[in-house]
């Protein structure tokens, strides 16, 4: 069956306190830390238009100010860099406040990955939407969220983003119980269990940052009670819409990914994401892999 109504709208959550990453966090939100030389919710919204939603809509709370401003003009530093005839970072400024129709919803409290959701009903309307997490990178070259439309377009309902992790692993975060569809790298899937206590998962597919939702959602999310840590998880939501048919904004299906996947969340994956990025740019690669080689080698002599 195809779905003709299109995803145009994309949801970011970035209002989380980011606690894993103190005392940096403290007034400027995790999403706004640099990878290389761009904030990480930058790469999101890149990856956001380059599926085709440049109706973008970050979710925010504390210490909005700066990611407005990201995605805004800056006539102060435009003029600066024209009297200094720098075209090329003149070029680099103004490129975020071109990128897409950035909108913005406060999240009063942090209530949880569901709660921020849920304050995008008002922009949203009933339409599906993607929701990308703020401090998940997705690589350019492994395009999962053009797929994953593709997956809504084919089966409706909402579509969740899976990644295979070692059994050990699979108890810190949201698993998925699934089962085979006629395509290779989709799945149903028939529940899901948020942070499975070990030995108890149902597979070692775990849900990453990148969601399709069905506009149902919404009503589920205003009947889901806090879950894990008092919050309200869109895993809940989407566990309960897994259970329905199409006719109730069910079913949920799960692209297989296994590209490339980077967490800026937390301090280890965030040190990982940026020496990858940076081995990867031309512009730096040249001085800094040199350096890195020997910086490793001195370490393991010593
Ligand atoms: P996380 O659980 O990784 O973010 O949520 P956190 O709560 O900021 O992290 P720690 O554990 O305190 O370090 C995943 C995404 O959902 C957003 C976050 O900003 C992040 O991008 N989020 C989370 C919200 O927007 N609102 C919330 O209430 C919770």
């Amino acid at each position: 069956m195809v779905d003709h109504e299109p995803v145009t709208k994309a949801v970011v959550p970035a209002a989380g306190l980011g606690t894993r990453f103190l005392p940096a966090t403290k007034a400027t939100p995790k999403e706004m830390l640099p990878i290389v030389d761009k904030p990480a919710i930058q790469y999101v919204v890149e990856e956001a238009v380059g599926a085709g939603l440049n109706d973008v809509l970050l979710v925010t709370g504390r210490g909005k100010r700066p990611m407005e401003d990201h995605f805004d003009r800056a006539y102060e530093l435009e003029e600066a860099l024209r009297a200094k005839d720098d075209p090329e970072r003149l070029a680099a400024v103004r490129e975020s406040s071109e990128l897409a129709n950035v909108h913005y919803v406060r999240q009063g409290e942090p209530k949880g990955l569901g709660h921020a959701v849920h304050c995008a009903r008002q922009h949203v309307g009933d339409e599906p939407f993607a929701v990308l997490l703020g401090d998940d990178l997705i690589d350019a070259r492994d395009p999962l969220l053009k797929r994953m439309l593709e997956v809504r377009a084919e089966f409706g309902g909402s579509v969740v983003a899976l990644m295979e992790v070692e059994p050990e692993q699979v108890s810190l975060y949201g698993c998925a119980a699934i089962e085979p569809t006629a395509e290779d790298d989709v799945v149903k899937v028939t529940n899901l269990v948020e942070k499975p206590v070990p030995g108890e998962a149902p597979s070692r597919w775990i849900i990453i940052g990148r969601y399709v939702c069905d506009p149902a959602v919404f009503d589920v999310l205003e009947k889901t009670p806090p879950g894990r840590g008092g919050e309200i998880q869109l895993t809940d939501a989407l566990m309960t819409l897994a259970q329905r048919d199409r006719s109730q904004g069910g079913p949920v299906h799960g692209v297989l990914f296994r590209g490339r996947r980077y967490d800026t969340g937390n301090k280890l994956d965030y040190l990982r994401t940026v020496v990858q990025f940076a081995a990867d740019r031309p512009d730096l690669a040249a001085e800094f892999l040199p350096w890195l080689r020997e910086f490793v080698a001195r370490q393991d002599a010593s």
